[in-house]
């Protein structure tokens, strides 16, 4: 039998980590034989909440769940963890500057890092979900010199998965019969959602999907702009933020970070930059990657179209 891995959720009684915990206890993550100890982190005034949701675990009798530590204590959170998914942090609200919620972030992710950088496994993988996700990642990365660059993501899988899910929709295919999307820059509405590798398993094989869809115009706009809004979208819908789909996205990003990308498909993670495609090197940007060994690598050669630039 495997030895546990020990995962580490913050904001654990939130709306993602709620969806999150459950997916992780079923092996969802990191495999249905895996075991798997969770710690669940998150502040004072949410400490019974938290307890709650380890009420719910234990009551949902979850075979690979093996243990289960929930705290509001970061350095108890932080040991031993092999893998670490970022959930906590301080949203935007109404009203609040920019520069405001960064400062917040500052502060909180110096000190997770800090934890994690002293008391985490060696070689501990980090995921950063909460927003702003890239701008999270980096403060991280920055203040826990320690962990290598590499270990240090940030997700935009959902935005990938939601991209695959349109063309799905869009051809009435099975979306796990189309592969190899896109997303360039930042889990924010400046994201390039790039269909310009995509492909589509058909009965006479793969076929690019510019030629399936054959319809530029909702390709280069509607498209796009639907996978960039489609958070805007839910909330107006569910009066909540994505919290499924991020947790199940968050699931797909360390899965196939662990256990590898199948041959021939690539993935989008928030990763710091190496200069290529010519992102300033240090960034974390959300590339196209494919993993094996445990480790991603940026994939080299796409021809970058740009479609529209922001200004
Ligand atoms: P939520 O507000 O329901 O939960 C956040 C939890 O974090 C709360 O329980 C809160 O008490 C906790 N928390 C706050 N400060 C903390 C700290 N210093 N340490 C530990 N826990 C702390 O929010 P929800 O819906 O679960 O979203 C979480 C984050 O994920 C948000 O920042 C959201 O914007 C982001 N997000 C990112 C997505 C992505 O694709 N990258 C997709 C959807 C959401």
């Amino acid at each position: 039998a495997k030895e546990p891995m020990r995962v580490l959720v913050t904001g654990a009684a939130g709306q993602i980590g709620y969806a999150l915990v459950p997916m992780i206890a079923r092996g969802v993550m990191l495999g249905a034989d895996q075991p798997v100890i969770l710690h669940m982190l998150d502040i004072p005034p949410a400490a019974e909440a938290l307890n709650g949701v380890k009420m719910e675990l234990v009551d949902a009798a979850f075979p690979l769940l093996k243990g289960v530590v929930a705290t509001t204590d970061v350095v108890e959170a932080c040991t031993g963890v092999n893998v670490a998914v970022m959930v906590g942090g301080f949203p935007r609200k109404e009203g609040m500057e920019r520069k405001d919620v960064m400062s917040k972030n500052v502060s909180i992710y110096k000190t997770q890092a800090s934890a994690l950088e002293a008391h985490a496994a060696p070689n501990c993988k980090v995921l950063v979900v909460a927003n702003p996700a890239n701008t999270n990642a980096l403060i991280l990365k920055e203040f826990a010199p320690s962990i290598p660059d590499r270990n240090v993501t940030c997700l935009t899988r959902l935005d990938h998965n939601r991209a695959l899910g349109q063309i799905s929709e869009r051809l009435s295919v099975q979306v796990s019969d189309v592969k190899n999307v896109i997303i360039w820059g930042n889990h924010s509405s400046t994201q390039y959602p790039d269909v310009n590798h995509a492909t589509v398993k058909t009965s006479t094989g793969e076929k690019p999907v510019r030629e399936l869809v054959a319809d530029d115009e909702w390709l280069n706009g509607e498209f796009i702009t639907t996978v960039q809004q489609r958070g805007a979208a839910i909330i107006k819908a569910r009066k909540f933020s994505s919290a499924l789909s991020a947790a199940s996205s968050a699931c797909d990003h360390i899965r196939d970070w662990v256990l590898g990308t199948p041959e021939g498909t690539f993935v989008s993670m928030g990763v710091y930059s190496d200069g290529s495609y010519g992102v300033p090197s240090g960034l974390i940007y959300s590339f196209p990657v494919t993993c094996s060994g445990g480790e991603w690598k940026i994939v080299q050669g796409m021809i970058v179209v740009v479609l529209k630039v922001k200004t």
